[in-house]
């Protein structure tokens, strides 16, 4: 670091630290004689990055005082287009097959994975996407979406762009694992990485903490960031130069996800559609999804945590659950209205969550390993953005067909169970073409079974393939 550096950087603190106390944040400079001059020049870039003015408003209105008001008499369930159509409408759905197929295969649609997430609950040590998913060939979460996308080129003969949103903390990570499997087959001109923007953690008290002396407590700015980070990044321009008009978003976490699903994409299209999501038949009342419903009119969801439990429980004349459409994350997107998100940097709102996140004790200069929730994050929902489109409509569908999460290290939603729904899966479409799978007496598949996306993207590709008999416990590769 040369004199002039130096200097600079005096001329920065003296700033910043003029800034910081005039909104009483200026203990993040508490040990910065004792940083090197990296670290410093690190530090103070950290600390321009942020804007002050907003982290003061978020502070007032989510840390220092936060209450979740729902007005119940403005809720009702949302209605849905059933999986399978009812009479009246299956030449809708006809139709929008047809669409969906001719907008794929004509370039008006984009893969977009959310891939920024720190996924700490699964305890992985790198991208979420790197880790080892199906359950024979242990591919990678990013293989599986890949090859799904190789396959929809080969059978719709055209490019797919695919965007990957990634944070500060995985982008170098999660390009290096690209690229050193060769981009999984597909042109690496077709996909783009970009990373998201992050928010610092505060105390209960608003104070924003310290990671260690030399770096601000950063984490990502949830998935509903997405919208700005589409734009900061280029990638709204760059679909528009593509000629793509719709975005298909999912998350990192299910392999089991259908990317290019004609009859959701033609739907979205013939209804003119902003936003779009599909949606599942809770497996129970308290089933931690998010809940479809109606409120003042407006589709939107309300987290589970969220809902009250007189809501939760609710059932119709039948005894079914009144508000049973669960979310599963997956969305179309149009890209005007992805566009209008991102001109109006407010139109989405946070939420809180209180977590365990280690940090800097600022008066004994030590890292403190939180036991308790200690500190709160920001974070902006992709679903937020419903209830402003003009058009949004919610699909139902099957749960083992689009639907198997690795969320948990164990139990529900983790690899175990992701890895059984897709052997699930699989066995259900070879069955659907007439191959007998050997099952337990509980109905589960006895064997292991995974078919590569390359294989097959529904049960009907398995028509006419050749397959010796499926005994009990084997292993099959297709
Ligand atoms: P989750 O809500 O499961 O969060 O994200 P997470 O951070 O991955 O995992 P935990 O809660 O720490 O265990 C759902 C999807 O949204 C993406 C994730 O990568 C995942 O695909 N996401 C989440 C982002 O892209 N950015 C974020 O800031 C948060």
């Amino acid at each position: 670091m040369n004199s002039k550096s130096t200097k600079s950087s005096l001329i920065d603190y003296e700033k910043l630290m003029g800034l910081l106390k005039s909104y009483d944040q200026n203990y993040l400079l508490t040990y910065f004689s004792e940083l090197s001059q990296e670290q410093k020049t690190s530090l103070l870039e950290q600390i321009k990055n942020q804007d002050w003015e907003t982290l003061k408003l978020l502070i007032e209105r989510y840390v220092k005082d936060y209450t979740v008001a729902l007005d119940h008499y403005d809720i009702s369930p949302a209605p849905y287009y059933p999986a399978q159509p009812a009479l009246k409408d299956e030449a809708k759905y006809q139709e929008a097959i047809k669409l969906g197929k001719t907008l794929i295969a004509g370039g008006q649609v984009a893969a977009f994975t959310v891939a920024g997430g720190q996924g700490s609950r699964l305890g992985w040590d790198a991208p979420k996407g790197t880790f080892a998913a199906t359950p024979l060939r242990e591919k990678p979460l990013f293989q599986v979406f890949a090859e799904q996308l190789k396959k929809a080129e080969q059978n719709f003969g055209c490019a797919l762009p695919w965007y990957i949103m990634t944070s500060p903390m995985n982008d170098a990570d999660t390009r290096a694992f690209f690229k050193s499997h060769n981009y999984f087959g597909l042109n690496a001109k077709n996909i783009m990485f970009f990373p998201q923007g992050t928010l610092p953690s505060f105390s209960t008290e608003g104070k924003v903490l310290l990671q260690d002396k030399a770096n601000l407590a950063l984490s990502p700015d949830g998935h509903g960031g997405s919208f700005k980070a589409l734009k900061k990044s280029g990638a709204i321009a760059d679909m528009k130069k593509r000629g793509v008009e719709y975005i298909s978003y999912f998350q990192v976490d299910n392999p089991n996800v259908k990317i290019m699903d004609p009859l959701f994409i033609g739907l979205h299209a013939l209804d003119g559609a902003d936003m779009s999501a599909k949606m599942l038949p809770k497996a129970s009342a308290k089933e931690k999804v998010g809940n479809f419903c109606l409120i003042g009119g407006k589709l939107g969801i309300i987290e589970y945590s969220d809902m009250p439990s007189e809501l939760t429980d609710a059932k119709n004349d039948k005894g079914d659950l009144l508000y049973n459409a669960g979310s599963i994350a997956i969305h179309m997107i149009s890209l005007a209205f992805a566009e209008s998100i991102t001109e109006d940097p407010d139109s989405l709102p946070y939420h809180r969550a209180l977590k365990k996140v280690p940090y800097l004790d600022i008066t004994t200069g030590k890292i403190v390993e939180p036991k308790e929730p200690n500190a709160i994050k920001l974070e902006r929902f992709i679903f937020d953005a419903l209830p402003l489109a003009e058009q949004a409509f919610i699909l139902e569908t099957d749960r083992v067909e689009e639907f198997a999460p690795i969320k948990n290290a164990e139990g529900n939603d983790s690899p175990a169970s992701s890895r059984e729904l897709q052997t699930e899966r699989a066995a259900r479409w070879l069955e659907h073409v007439g191959y007998s799978v050997p099952r337990k007496a509980d109905g589960s598949v006895d064997a292991i079974i995974e078919i590569s996306p390359l294989t097959a993207s529904c049960a009907d590709d398995l028509k006419g393939l050749e397959l010796p008999k499926i005994k009990p416990g084997d292993k099959v590769y297709l």
